[in-house]
């Protein structure tokens, strides 16, 4: 495509939502790691141009059907809580994002990372990595087979401890709508000590990020289900983790 008709395309270009002001700040002191990450300057809004709108795509190839299933990478079956995790991801006018990537990582069911940097003293599970990813389907749902993660500690304060959680990762349909998020479990009694989830400051917008316990999803005999929907972008967005690693 020649540059003049790009540039041409750009200026009839529709941008994405903007971020909406239920979004945790980039700057959350009692977050400590938010002191050194977040941005001293005012930001910059860029234009929502061609290459944010139409980027990144990929293909069905490189996503294996066994890939959603973090139960079933090794040998023999990770100890822990089988859990089903699924649910739909839309976009901010609430349509359905289709075939689109999503990738999880998370904490095995004793609390701890397969992971150079954690070496807290909890268990390794030789039958479980803690990462996946899937595609969104014609209607936007995804589904992953996992463990219930475990809490673990962190050295953000004294005696500081996440809740159980799963990071996600969204591409979404373009660079513009990249997310990445937690999703946490009902009730768990450590949100009031957690300033990851406190520094998202609007309730509603909390709740947005826990995932709700389902039921009739459940597999008899096999594994409890939790639905978890994630919006992109917009008032009703699912909030974004804007520092962790
Ligand atoms: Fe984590």
């Amino acid at each position: 495509m020649s540059e003049e008709r790009a540039m041409r395309q750009s200026n009839e270009i529709t941008g994405y939502r903007r971020d909406h002001e239920s979004q945790p700040p980039y700057l959350y002191p009692d977050y400590q790691s938010t002191r050194l990450r977040a941005p001293d300057r005012p930001l910059v809004i860029l234009p929502h141009t061609l290459t944010e709108v139409t980027g990144p795509v990929y293909g069905h190839g490189k996503v294996g059907p066994l890939d959603n299933d973090l139960t079933r990478q090794h040998a023999g079956e990770p100890l822990g809580e089988r859990i089903i995790v699924k649910g739909r991801v839309l976009d901010g006018d609430g349509r359905p994002v289709r075939n689109s990537l999503i990738e999880v990582w998370q904490a095995n069911a004793a609390g701890r990372y397969t992971h150079h940097n954690d070496q807290h003293p909890a268990p390794l599970d030789p039958n479980f990595s803690g990462a996946g990813r899937c595609l969104t389907d014609g209607e936007g749902r995804y589904r992953f087979m996992t463990v219930k993660p475990g809490a673990y500690p962190w050295k953000n304060h004294p005696n500081a401890w996440r809740p159980a959680h799963i990071h996600f990762s969204l591409f979404g349909p373009a660079f513009a709508t990249r997310l990445v998020t937690q999703m946490y479990f009902p009730g768990d009694p450590l949100f009031d000590q957690d300033p990851i989830f406190q520094s998202v400051n609007d309730p509603k917008a909390r709740e947005r990020m826990i995932s709700r316990f389902d039921l009739g999803a459940t597999e008899p005999e096999w594994a409890l289900a939790f639905d978890f929907d994630i919006v992109l972008r917009g008032r009703d967005a699912t909030p974004v983790e804007k520092n962790h690693t």
